[in-house]
């Protein structure tokens, strides 16, 4: 389906499109092949999801041959693979960034060239002191810096502004729809991370291009503030959109 028709079946405004999760299926019809960067909770929940779906997954970590790394390769399934952060990003043409927002920068310098690659960026750059979250200097995003860093890849912001846990089943673990907020490179790229997103159970709000990356990020920090200040109540995002 061409991203007009699919704004003109949804029901789209200009600024965003809502994308509804796909009906349950057993597999997708096109697996991608995608490197998973950090084997923690978001980086192995994800790849384990995808894998159910029947997406290649490639996971980089910094320990490969680790009895832990193993053991996840296993429990992925689908052929799951785990190598070496470079060798991973080279080995796929979709690359998640799930890794401490600290170290993206330095994170993406040692992965090779990343040209041409979607970079799913499910970062979230944010700190607490005594429970209060520290507002961030984010004039300039930390997606937008890795956009300039890598400027012939296709910097897509999406999965910050949920957790872990809900990446395993979102209507299950929740008891409810939950959306993905993404934004981010061009209509088809975000198109393909949406379909990454639906295939696992989520709705996707697609906010725009490049220029609504602080936005997404606005959301991933509020959604974090919530569950820091009102434990063990949690926020998930449930967005739709209307035509006025
Ligand atoms: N946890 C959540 O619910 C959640 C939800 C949405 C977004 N996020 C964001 O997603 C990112 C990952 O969160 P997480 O909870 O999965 O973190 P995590 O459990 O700590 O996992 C991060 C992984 O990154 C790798 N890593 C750690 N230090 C590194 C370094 N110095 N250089 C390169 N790789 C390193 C490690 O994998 P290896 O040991 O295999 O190298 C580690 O397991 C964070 O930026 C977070 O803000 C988290």
């Amino acid at each position: 389906m061409t991203e007009i028709s699919r704004r003109a079946i949804l029901g789209t405004t200009a600024a965003s499109t809502f994308i509804a999760a796909a009906m349950a299926q057993d597999k997708v019809a096109k697996p991608e092949t995608i490197a998973i960067i950090g084997t923690g909770n978001v980086g192995a929940t994800l790849g384990k999801a995808w894998a159910a779906k029947g997406h290649r997954i490639i996971y980089g970590s910094r320990n490969p041959g680790s009895e832990k790394s193993v053991q996840l390769g296993m429990d992925t399934g689908n052929g799951a693979k785990v190598l070496t952060q470079p060798e991973a990003a080279a080995s796929a043409d979709i690359v998640l960034l799930a890794a401490p927002s600290q170290v993206a920068l330095s994170l993406i310098a040692s992965l090779g060239d990343l040209s041409g690659k979607i970079l799913i960026d499910a970062m979230n750059e944010m700190s607490f002191k005594d429970n209060k979250l520290i507002e961030p200097d984010d004039s300039v995003g930390l997606a937008a810096r890795i956009q300039a860093k890598v400027p012939a890849a296709f910097v897509v912001k999406a999965f910050n502004a949920t957790n872990a846990r809900v990446m395993s089943g979102p209507k299950t673990v929740t008891g409810g729809p939950v959306t993905v907020p993404l934004a981010g490179a061009d209509d088809k790229t975000r198109a393909r991370v949406a379909a990454l997103a639906t295939a696992i159970g989520f709705d996707v709000l697609d906010m725009g291009g490049a220029e609504a990356l602080k936005q997404v990020e606005h959301l991933g920090r509020i959604y974090v503030a919530y569950a820091v200040t009102h434990r063990p109540q949690r926020l998930e995002l449930n967005f739709r959109t209307w035509k006025a």
